[in-house]
């Protein structure tokens, strides 16, 4: 009442009665790269405006202000430490790009804060904070979403429900697969932490280990103690979209091999791998990484196919498919018409 706020409203409600709210106002955290890419797309919506950039290096920080400044000509402001965005009322939603092991903290504490979150795959550094995130977004009420960015590309929404329709008859088998030629991350020296980053922000929920010249950016993600390796990078993707066309949920039973075979250096994760998942529906799916040796599959280094009674399915990386017939016959094509 003091605030001028009628009885039975929250502040965020009368925010909203108020009009003062038809913009969403998102605030992003970690923006070296997959995060400044997500601040420059929220910034071109219309609907949207980056008010906050959250990192914990200073380093990355200046440049991502200066490109969102451009887009949508208002600078946001910078935050270190997220938890100070957190507090202001001001911010809708909470766009999370850091590495893995802080995912599911910094998405519970913005649901506990009253913020929709979007997430970067994989949601969680493991499955059951996966579910800590269905349970939290149910309980206080919020949104959230994971950026499973190719259920939103129309030609692959289509794809999918030319599968669905029958194109191919009843799809049983799919695979998936990703290649690359990274190369090796050496190994690591323990070295002063480069003036800007805070290490111990950046460690945040991780149990404490010695700054190395070879863990940021990015290369943190070929470590168990922060990263998922190549399956949940990557794969997390295309199993997404696998699950997506062949209408599963769980597996009843999983098989994998692989390893760190191409190199010896402190990358933990496999370099190499195939999964295998079975499902009850008579249904089965695969997926193959091999992050250091480049050789596509079907001319795509990412992508996935799907195999049923009457002929095949091709979704390759990007927003376009193929449908073939038993015997090999292209019988339909749709092209990503925003990249010809
Ligand atoms: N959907 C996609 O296609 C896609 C593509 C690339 C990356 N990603 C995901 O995005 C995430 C980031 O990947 P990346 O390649 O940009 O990694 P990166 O290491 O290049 O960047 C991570 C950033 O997070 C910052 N950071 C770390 N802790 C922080 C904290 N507590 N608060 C604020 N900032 C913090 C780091 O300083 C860095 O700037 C990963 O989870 C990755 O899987 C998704």
């Amino acid at each position: 009442m003091a605030g001028g706020i009628l009885p039975g409203f929250s502040a965020e409600s009368y925010r909203r009665i108020l009009g003062s709210n038809d913009k969403i106002r998102a605030s992003v955290m970690g923006v070296n790269s997959r995060g400044n890419a997500l601040a420059q797309n929220f910034a071109y919506q219309n609907e949207c405006d980056v008010i906050h950039i959250c990192d914990v290096d200073s380093r990355v920080t200046d440049k991502c202000t200066d490109e969102i400044q451009e887009i949508q000509k208002s600078k946001p402001l910078v935050f270190k430490d997220f938890r100070k965005s957190l507090e202001s009322r001001d911010v809708d939603l909470m766009v999370i790009a850091t590495p893995d092991h802080w995912h599911a903290p910094a998405a519970l504490l913005s649901l506990q804060a009253g913020k929709h979150v979007y997430l970067e795959k994989p949601c969680s550094h493991n499955p059951n904070e996966g579910e800590m995130l269905v349970k939290a977004a149910a309980r206080f009420e919020k949104s959230i979403q994971m950026g499973n960015q190719r259920r939103s590309w129309p030609n692959v929404v289509q794809a999918i429900s030319d599968l669905k329709g029958g194109i191919i008859g009843r799809p049983y088998f799919g695979k998936g697969w990703y290649t690359n030629n990274r190369q090796s991350i050496g190994i690591g020296k323990e070295v002063s932490v480069p003036e800007g980053l805070n290490w111990d922000l950046w460690q945040g929920p991780a149990p404490r280990k010695t700054y190395k010249d070879n863990l940021v950016h990015y290369n943190w993600h070929w470590f168990w103690h922060w990263g998922t390796g190549e399956a949940l990078n990557n794969g997390t993707h295309m199993i997404d979209l696998l699950r997506w066309g062949l209408d599963v949920d769980f597996p009843v039973k999983v098989s994998s091999n692989g390893g760190r075979f191409h190199y010896s250096d402190d990358w933990e994760t496999p370099d190499t791998q195939v999964i295998n998942l079975d499902f009850k529906e008579r249904v089965s799916m695969t997926w193959e990484g091999r992050s250091c040796n480049g050789r596509t599959i079907e001319g795509s280094s990412v992508g996935v196919e799907f195999y049923g009674e009457t002929g095949s399915l091709v979704i390759s990386g990007g927003n376009e498919y193929k449908v073939y017939d038993l015997k090999n016959n292209l019988v339909k094509e749709v092209k990503d018409t925003k990249r010809n």
